[in-house]
């Protein structure tokens, strides 16, 4: 008799018999054996850390080896990431290694594999790319910084039915490219043939290949103005970038709006006409154009549909002209880096109240010099350009960026009204008066402010804010003292107050500042991002997808003269890592240094320089572990230099200069032995190298410090020495109010030099030499 409950043990024998066929490691013998070859097909296997592809390993399940992705529920190897890791790239071929189709056919659920920055010179005969048709689940296929030439294109025989993504940037592909070279390739999405030597894209229209095609990259190849005609014949074509062409020559509304499905073009750092923009317009799907680095001074794009213009850096010039105001889709607008005059406030821009990026950085938005007289007259306020009122309309901003113009006047109040704000930079202005208290954007990660006229204390707008990373408040005529609260910005790691009349102590808390990346990463713009990636100006070089909206404001950025010694370079990329730092320089700080400082075990700059700052520097510093540059000139520190410094090895600049330091200078140990005068010096006190020898016989100055015969007996006697001393200064000082009481001209002068020396605080000077001049050029 059949009971239904004696079916339940199937299942047990299917997954039995499933373990079994894996080996019961969950991962198949075949795939395994495959990796290991692969492994011994790499010469310099070592350099590249493949130390768990090993049968010894007790990781004996090669899903779990790195570089190695598996299906959890067949075990099968889905994808394969072997990027950066098949060199050597050494100039000859000897070693290196080449394409070897057979080796990856065993893994017959392969879905992505990626080759890329490996200098793959070619492929092993009979072993190229043809033989992958066998891969029929194979879906993307990275290629990118290696050496194939055009003849990979025809390798690839057969069809792929399912890849979708090709990307064979950086390569060897040059001449004229046919669309029937993409004939492997039915339902390819994404083909990705930037920076290579290409120069003709050869289409006919009765061709199925490339028919599904949505993106294609074209940038930085020889392409000429026909480029663009051609390919009017991939209907779905929605991503384009042929940036970094030479697209010069004229095109007719027709050609363009064969492009009809385009959603997404790119042209940056091509010549273009500059008739194309006012052409734009026949694209009817178009929603965001970036025309970076192209000289263009034409007519702006009319086009409704618009969602994102990037217009920086070309040379744009006059005001804005009022058909902006029909963009009324805008959510991005970057017009930095141009000529553009005009008060914005009677442009149009207000009416686009969808915007979230608003970039005018580095533009002539400029006051008539004769009617500044007038700016107290808050009526009058909007005509004379001041900080736009309108901006509190835009209430979806997210980033503001109206660096260096001429923007006068107070911050307005409606900027309270920008909640959403988490990027806001109004640097190098000529803004006045105080912070607006209201100012009230929890999402707020950046704040530049720095080089404008702002008064008053520091602003308690961002008291409380704990997604702050990066508060810029240089060169601004702040007062006050540095509030408490700055200890509880739980996530800021740039503290830049230098160049302010700030005064008080510094306060304990500021040890509180974790000074560590934040779960929230902050949008670091172009100018950070430029300091992080310099060396990739071109924005065509930027994978849109990756790194979103990125402007390439070029300008020294505050951060990097801020930073230390030449690291800069090293900084490749993760920025947020390494960029932590408070500046509080040049203001009129007193007191002690907080012992507690030395808490902030995270920090790679402090710069106290140029301050009143008294006492000793805190033994606890040596607990700065990371720190790059340490910065404590221009003080009246006294005491020891804690010897314990030597104990910060990474330090690269280090400066203790003018202070009242006594005693001996650091062993010269570890960095300390790179240090030469100039980070001692003006600490009339200090001996040992690399200043003079404390034993040797020194100046008298050296000797007085010593009187309490730690260093042995005295060498003049010390009571005839402090008599004539006496009998000099009274006869000196008896002379000087003689000369004085009798010439009133030396008198005036003599007071005047007195002044001078009160402020002793150099950047004080230097700051209202500053203003004063600018005051007087505006
Ligand atoms: C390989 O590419 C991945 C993702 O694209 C990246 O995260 C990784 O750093 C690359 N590895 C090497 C060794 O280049
Ligand atoms: C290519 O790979 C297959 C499978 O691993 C191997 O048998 C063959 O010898 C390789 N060919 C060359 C020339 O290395
Ligand atoms: C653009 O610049 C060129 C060369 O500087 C000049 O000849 C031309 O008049 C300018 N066009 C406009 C519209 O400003
Ligand atoms: C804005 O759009 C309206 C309606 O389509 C049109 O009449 C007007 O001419 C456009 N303005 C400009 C300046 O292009
Ligand atoms: C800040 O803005 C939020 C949202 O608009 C509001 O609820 C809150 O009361 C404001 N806080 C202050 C201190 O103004
Ligand atoms: C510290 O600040 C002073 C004045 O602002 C500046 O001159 C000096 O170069 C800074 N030190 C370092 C190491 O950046």
């Amino acid at each position: 008799m059949e009971l239904p409950g004696c079916y339940w043990w199937w299942p047990v024998v299917l997954v039995l018999v499933h373990f079994g066929m894996n080996g019961c490691f969950g991962c198949w013998e075949q795939e395994r054996i495959a990796l290991l070859q692969l492994k011994a097909s790499i010469d310099h296997a070592s350099e590249y850390d493949f130390s768990v592809w090993n049968l010894s390993n007790k990781v004996s399940d090669c899903c779990e080896w790195e570089r190695v992705k598996c299906n959890i529920t067949t075990g099968r190897v889905i994808q394969l990431t072997l990027n950066g890791t098949l060199g050597p790239w050494s100039r000859e071929d000897r070693g290196r290694w080449y394409f070897n189709a057979s080796m990856f056919l065993p893994f017959e659920e392969l879905q992505y594999l990626d080759l890329s920055s490996n200098s793959i010179p070619g492929w092993v005969p009979n072993e190229g790319f043809e033989r992958f048709s066998a891969l029929s689940k194979l879906e993307v296929v990275h290629l990118d910084f290696n050496h194939f030439n055009n003849s990979i294109l025809q390798s690839f025989s057969g069809t792929i039915a399912l890849l979708k993504e090709l990307d064979l940037r950086y390569n060897n592909l040059n001449g004229s490219i046919h669309i029937q070279d993409f004939k492997a390739f039915n339902n390819l999405e994404e083909l990705y043939l930037g920076r290579n030597y290409i120069n003709d894209f050869v289409t006919t229209e009765d061709s199925n290949s490339l028919s599904k095609l949505q993106v294609l990259d074209l940038s930085g190849n020889n392409f000429n103005a026909r480029i663009l005609k051609s390919l009017a014949v991939f209907p779905s074509l929605k991503r384009l970038n042929i940036g970094g062409n030479n697209l010069e020559g004229s095109y007719t509304t027709k050609e363009l709006g064969a492009l009809n499905n385009l959603e997404q073009l790119y042209l940056d750092d091509s010549s273009i006409d500059n008739s194309f923009l006012h052409k734009v317009g026949v694209m009817n799907s178009l929603k965001v154009l970036s025309v970076q680095y192209c000289n263009l001074n034409g007519s702006l794009p009319a086009q409704r549909k618009l969602q994102e213009i990037q217009l920086s850096s070309n040379n744009f010039e006059g005001m804005l002209p009022s058909c902006m105001a029909n963009l009324t889709s805008l959510q991005v607008l970057d017009l930095s880096n141009n000529h553009f005059t005009g008060n914005i406030a009677r442009s149009r821009l207000p009416s686009l109240t969808s915007l979230e990026h608003l970039y005018l950085s580095n533009n002539d938005f400029l006051i008539p010099a004769t009617m500044s007289t007038f700016s107290n007259l808050s009526n009058l306020k909007d005509l004379l350009g001041m900080l736009p009122t309108w901006l509190g309309n835009m209430s979806g901003l997210t980033e503001l960026v109206m660096a260096k113009n001429q923007l006068e006047g107070p911050i307005p109040i409606e900027l309270c009204k920008l909640v959403r704000l988490r990027f806001l930079d109004l640097s190098e202005n000529n803004l006045s008066g105080s912070t607006p208290s209201c100012f009230n954007s929890s999402y707020i990660t950046s704040v530049y402010l720095n080089k404008n006229w702002l008064s008053g204390p520091i602003p308690c707008a961002f008291k409380n804010n704990s997604n702050l990373v990066t508060l810029n408040l240089r060169d601004n005529l702040l007062i006050g003292s540095i509030p408490d609260w700055i200890g509880n910005l739980s996530s800021l790691s740039i503290l830049l107050l230098r160049e302010n009349h700030l005064e008080g102590t510094i306060p304990h808390c500021l040890s509180n500042i974790t000074l560590m990346a934040s779960t929230q990463k902050p949008i670091f713009r172009g100018y950070e991002l430029l300091l992080a990636t310099y060396q990739i100006r071109m924005p065509y070089y930027v994978d849109w997808n990756h790194v979103g909206y990125f402007v390439t404001v070029v300008s020294q950025t505050d951060e990097a003269e801020f930073t230390t010694k030449n690291r800069i370079d090293s900084y490749n990329g993760d920025i947020l890592n390494y960029m932590f730092g408070i500046d509080l320089s040049c203001n009129k700080l007193v007191g002690e240094i907080p012992p507690q400082l030395g808490m902030m075990s995270t920090i790679r700059a402090m710069n106290l320089s140029h301050n009143n700052l008294t006492g000793p520097i805190p033994t606890t510093f040596s607990n700065l572990k990371l720190m790059e540059s340490l910065d404590l000139s221009y003080n009246n520190l006294s005491g020891k230099i804690p010897p314990e410094l030597t104990e910060i090895t990474f330090l690269a600049v280090f400066s203790v200069a003018h202070n009242n330091l006594s005693g001996t200078t650091p062993e010269r140990k570890n960095q300390f032995g790179t240090f030469g005068e100039s980070s001692y010096e003006g600490n009339p006190l200090l001996c040992g190298p690399p200043l003079h020898d404390c034993t040797k016989i020194g100046p008298p100055s050296t000797k007085l410090v010593d009187h309490d015969g730690e260093d042995g007996g005295s060498f003049i006697d010390m009571d005839v020495f402090y008599i004539t001393f006496l009998v000099v200064y009274i006869t000196a000082l008896l002379g000087l109010v003689a000369v004085l009481y009798i010439n009133p001209y030396w008198c005036r002068a003599w007071f005047n030099f007195i002044e001078v020396c009160i402020d002793n605080c150099y950047c004080f000077v230097v700051v209202h030499y500053r203003k004063l001049f600018n005051f007087r050029l505006a």
